[in-house]
């Protein structure tokens, strides 16, 4: 992939296919409100997208920003976090509006770095919210996107450790222009083509491109240690 061919072809098939999400600014329109990608990748992180979407409305009609979420009463968010799991991200998530809310005029910072100094935000959110948000040129990697670059370059290092190589690889594919499109084409193409179990290759964009499917049988990436 010398000529971002990968990066072409997946963007082209997310111009076409990319799921609606309420959270999503369609393919190449100006990003989304960097409040709601950054309470949708909190959302996002243990959750999955049909749970989020009923909890991502509630979130954004009651406090449509950072400065009414910072202000919010503790109980109150805790009680319409219920049912979404994991309480330490909604402990977090009223940490980070205060604090941007507090000592950043209500606004994220837009790099990595400054978003990865915020209460909550790790390595995952960080890079998802500076190429979603800010469009800057982050590497993003979730497990559906471990899954297909497995794949892509048939890496058959078992996770966890193939994790740094793995990263490097979605580096060298990850494209200068549209990196958050590029981010949010690979998440779907992972949740509805590369899925785990059964792979629909027939349908996939990258199909040309892809070591594991090259070697029929790409449903046995990512290779695993066994338990
Ligand atoms: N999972 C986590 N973040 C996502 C996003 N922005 N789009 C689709 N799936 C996701």
């Amino acid at each position: 992939d010398f000529d971002g061919a990968i990066a072409r072809d997946l963007l082209e098939w997310y111009d076409k296919h990319a799921r609606v999400l309420p959270w999503r600014a369609p393919p190449g329109t100006p990003a989304m409100d960097p409040y709601r990608v950054w309470l949708s990748e909190v959302m996002l992180q243990q959750t999955q997208v049909a749970t989020v979407k009923p909890y991502f409305e509630k979130f954004t009609t009651r406090w449509p920003d950072f400065a009414s979420l910072a202000a919010a009463d503790d109980a109150d968010l805790m009680a319409a976090w219920a049912g979404l799991g994991y309480y330490a991200r909604a402990r977090n998530l009223l940490a980070c509006a205060r604090t941007v809310a507090g000592e950043h005029d209500g606004q994220l910072p837009r790099t990595e770095a400054g978003l990865r100094a915020l209460p909550g935000v790790g390595g995952y959110t960080a890079a998802a919210v500076a190429a979603i948000a800010f469009d800057e040129r982050a590497v993003v990697v979730d497990a559906n996107v471990e899954r297909v670059v497995s794949r892509l370059f048939a890496v058959e290092t078992p996770l966890p450790a193939a994790k740094p190589r793995i990263h490097a690889l979605a580096d060298g594919i990850t494209p200068d222009a549209r990196p958050g499109d590029f981010a949010q084409a690979m998440m779907d193409l992972g949740a509805t083509i590369c899925t785990a179990r059964a792979p629909r290759c027939m349908l996939c964009p990258l199909r040309g491109d892809c070591a594991a499917h090259s070697g029929g049988m790409p449903e046995t990436y990512p290779r695993k240690t066994p338990k």
